[in-house]
């Protein structure tokens, strides 16, 4: 595996896999686990050559976020991502990413203040900015991208649509520990008690399954079934949970054909978000 920390270096490399067939790319913040290695696992599928990315990127942090203590396991991310048979890792550092006195933005309007960006101000601005950066960068011909993410994965969608962006996005299923929580980098931030608290999310999303598989189709109703599971967990704050349509993010009143159902909570002091399709059967 090939490891460039500098974008010179990344795009020196393209011209050796232009010819070797389809360039895959998962970009990633590091301290990997088998969510990750999973969306690798589906990139080598579909792909001749393989990226990955390690940037913690600042910019979709908030004053008050993590990003100083965001998990940075860098030396074992390599390992695992050798062991998956990667062949380049971007990992630069945020001076290289960001330029002295850099301005420009990019931004998903209408959509990047809904859910997570509306508890977060300006994390969708950060993320669709650094995304598209690393495609400019990368080159990739398809990139993958977690299901856990769903609103990220959204926006990300629209973003390659609106500005005409060559590459495939793909969305791969959300990974789960046995007991239903979803992986997630941050779950290494919960203390015992609070890493069984933090099953309340799927708990919470499992509930208003229960009732739409029964054929309940209002919103309101599954809501109010869902946060009378969620109330049950006195370690849990929750920050929104939202049915909403899939594509454009507003909130709907019945469900006729799909909805997303999305969640966001506190666990102590650490933001965990987690959500399923409801379709004729809800993955969570
Ligand atoms: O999902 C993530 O890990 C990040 O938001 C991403 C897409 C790598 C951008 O920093």
């Amino acid at each position: 595996m090939k490891i460039c920390q500098t974008i010179a270096e990344m795009r020196s490399d393209q011209g050796a896999r232009a010819k070797t067939g389809r360039f895959g790319f998962v970009p990633t913040m590091g301290a990997l686990h088998e969510g990750h290695l999973s969306l690798v696992r589906a990139a080598k599928k579909q792909s001749e050559v393989v990226a990955a990315s390690i940037f913690v990127n600042p910019t979709q942090f908030g004053p008050n976020e993590d990003f100083a203590k965001y998990p940075r396991t860098f030396e074992r991310d390599c390992e695992l991502l050798k062991n998956e048979g990667v062949d380049f890792l971007f990992a630069p550092s945020a001076e290289e990413m960001y330029p002295k006195g850099a301005v420009t933005w990019v931004t998903v309007e209408g959509l990047s203040d809904k859910l997570c960006g509306r508890s977060r101000p300006g994390h969708f601005r950060g993320v669709t900015t650094v995304v598209s950066k690393l495609f400019h960068i990368v080159e990739p011909d398809i990139a993958f991208f977690g299901q856990k993410d769903a609103v990220q994965l959204v926006l990300i969608r629209r973003m390659v649509r609106d500005l005409n962006m060559p590459v495939e996005i793909v969305g791969c299923p959300i990974v789960r520990e046995a007991d239903g929580l979803a992986m997630s980098s941050r779950n290494a931030y919960l203390s015992p008690e609070e890493r069984k608290s933090a099953t309340v999310l799927n708990r919470t999303l499992k509930e208003i399954r229960k009732h739409f598989d029964q054929g309940e189709r209002s919103t309101s109703k599954l809501l109010s079934a869902g946060i009378k599971i969620f109330q049950q967990e006195p370690g849990a704050r929750l920050d929104y949970l939202e049915i909403i349509d899939p594509e454009s993010l507003h909130a709907a009143r019945t469900i006729s054909k799909e909805a997303l159902v999305a969640i966001a909570a506190y666990i102590g002091t650490t933001r965990l978000i987690d959500n399923g399709m409801l379709q004729s059967n809800l993955v969570v």
